[in-house]
């Protein structure tokens, strides 16, 4: 009774007030409960009734989860009706997307949350792989000083030092409101006993079965012929969630999981140490805010181009009046494909770990410098990407992974988190059960050779000890008149950045209703190659034939991301929504 009246207190608190309450504050009235709950037995179902709803658009009053699956989101859900803010949420989220999408949910890779408090003040934590301290510049050549692709996409070199753990451990202790094990504490559940598969994740499991067996001298858990429903349970990775949850940092970076992880890189020729582990560490970064028009962009700085190319892109698309042209009318794709040719280009140069190198941020993202580099924009021709050749985008799953929280007390927290690829290097942790990443892949391997994503670059981006790999992710929060308006992001590699930038024109400028902002189909250049990308009809017969015209050539392919967003009505309610390409779900309040 005194537990429940504690709760009813700290909640009351929470929903009660409008201004950010110190964390500590809060997380001292609810422990008591929260710890006694965790120790509970556990009666919430761990696998809700299959197949589950999803909701591609929901609306809520107080609060919203979008992420890519319904069994995390509504994890997300739970931690905010505890008292759990954002943040709290998110940190479940990652941890819950780790056991139930494990082609880009993780604790294995890592990746980028940008925090925009009630209060207006904001901040992003960077915990993306770093290069382990034995990785050396030119580690994915041969002896003729070729490029091997193989080698840093798949299999145990291909192994980034995970930042995931540290990250959310990092996210709770700053900026959270509950004990740090009550948000792993959904995930344990899930991993021990089980969840049931959605034909999506079925198919995208058997299609993998040849690389598991590859990559992996056991027999992991993912291996087996999967069909929708079937049950899947982690032991192994619930282990390795409890030591989370008994140790914090050292129960994934140190102890029994870090041998374990060790174990794994010498038994298939990888390279990261005890060192590396003990000494990665999740960095609180200052984010990129751009103006455009009446709206704030917040978002995601270097080790991610996603912040500079997103500023960029909405810099040289300003002084036109696109919602004149029209939804992918051929002027407007015209002019945000040449604006995608040059920032990409610039992508490709000048950006990388700004720990290491020094990128030219205020620079990229001042207006003038958009004007000049739209200074030979021909309004009836396309500019030709420079000779250099790129390889083909390869059409790998898109397997990163976005969600979107809003909490009662107006925090918004936008995460893209990845494991690079599908599954990443495709290796399991023997006797720890969860996937490494592949996340070396996004460090330019050689000057000038596409990685994984068609991507090239240089000095920038190359390998060093300890540097992080550029990254597109661009988890993003926008402000409009300075209150909160929308809260975006998505996976789909080098796409990210045009498919958040879409996402927010199609509303913005467009005047989409936010689900067909989020559900219509996309397009997207990255300068090289030098082709424009179509997601299945995003334009028409006729169209196409006017750009080709032009001098654009036009190639169709699949999917191009998986947005999750929540945008904010001037009276405080939420719509939630969840992309169509995938399982995707919003739960709210
Ligand atoms: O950080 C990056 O930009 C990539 N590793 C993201 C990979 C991704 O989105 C996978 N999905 N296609």
């Amino acid at each position: 009774m005194k537990n429940k009246l504690t709760l009813l207190f700290a909640l009351t608190l929470i929903f009660a007030c409008n201004v950010p309450r110190q964390a500590t504050d809060i997380k001292e009235e609810v422990k008591e409960v929260i710890v006694e709950e965790t120790n509970a037995p556990d009666v919430s179902s761990t696998s809700p009734d299959f197949p589950f709803t999803t909701n591609k658009v929901l609306m809520g009053e107080k609060a919203m989860v979008v992420s890519a699956h319904p069994l995390a989101s509504e994890v997300g859900l739970e931690i905010l009706r505890k008292g759990g803010n954002a943040v709290d949420a998110a940190v479940a989220v990652q941890f819950a997307l780790a056991v139930v999408y494990p082609a880009a949910g993780n604790i294995g890779g890592g990746g980028f949350m940008v925090i925009r408090h009630a209060d207006g003040t904001n901040t992003t934590l960077d915990y993306r792989e770093k290069a382990p301290l034995a990785a050396h510049r030119d580690m994915y050549l041969d002896k003729k000083g070729d490029a091997v692709a193989e080698l840093s996409r798949r299999g145990h070199l291909a192994v980034g030092v995970p930042g995931a753990v540290a990250g959310m451990i990092q996210a709770n202790a700053q900026h959270g409101l509950l004990p740090f094990a009550s948000l792993v504490k959904p995930s344990i559940r899930l991993a021990k006993h089980g969840f049931a598969l959605t034909e999506r994740e079925a198919k995208r499991l058997n299609g993998q079965q040849e690389e598991f067996t590859k990559y992996n001298s056991h027999t992991t858990p993912y291996h087996g012929t999967w069909k929708t429903g079937d049950i899947i349970v982690q032991a192994d990775l619930a282990d390795v969630l409890q030591r989370i949850y008994d140790n914090g940092f050292d129960g994934f970076y140190g102890g029994k999981t870090a041998d374990l992880i060790v174990a794994e890189m010498k038994s298939g020729g990888g390279i990261i140490t005890h060192e590396d582990l003990k000494k990665y560490k999740a960095v609180w970064r200052e984010p990129i805010v751009s103006e455009y028009k009446e709206y704030n962009i917040i978002s995601m700085p270097p080790p991610s181009s996603g912040g500079i190319v997103l500023s960029q892109l909405l810099n040289m698309i300003e002084p036109y009046p696109v919602s004149e042209w029209g939804f992918q009318s051929t002027k407007s794709v015209h002019l945000i494909t040449e604006a995608e040719r040059r920032a990409y280009a610039d992508r490709a140069e000048h950006m990388g770990d700004s720990d290491f190198y020094e990128v030219p941020v205020n620079q990229l993202i001042e207006k003038e410098y958009a004007t000049k580099r739209m200074a030979n924009f021909d309004p009836k021709k396309a500019t030709l990407s420079s000779a250099i050749s790129a390889g083909k985008v390869l059409e790998e799953s898109e397997e990163t992974t976005h969600f979107s929280i809003v909490d009662v007390q107006g925090n918004a927290v936008s995460v893209t988190t990845t494991l690079n690829s599908g599954y990443g290097s495709k290796v399991v942790v023997k006797g720890a059960g969860f996937l490494l990443n592949n996340e070396m892949d996004d460090f330019s391997a050689k000057p000038g050779v596409p990685n994984l994503f068609g991507l090239v670059g240089g000095e920038a981006n190359a390998i060093e000890p300890e540097k992080r790999m550029l990254s597109s992710m661009t988890p993003t929060i926008i402000e409009k008149n300075n209150e909160l308006y929308m809260v975006v992001g998505t996976p789909g590699g080098s796409t990210i950045i045009t498919s958040v930038f879409q996402t927010f024109i199609n509303v913005a400028e467009y005047g989409l209703p936010l689900k067909d902002a989020v559900h219509n189909p996309r397009f997207h250049h990255q300068w090289l190659p030098d082709k424009i990308f179509i997601e299945n009809d995003a334009i028409s017969q006729e169209e196409r034939a006017t750009l080709e015209k032009m001098g654009h050539q036009i190639e169709k392919r699949g999917y191009i991301g998986r947005v999750e967003a929540i945008l904010i009505y001037p009276d405080g309610k939420l719509e939630g929504v969840a992309d169509i390409r995938g399982d995707d779900s919003a739960a709210g309040l």
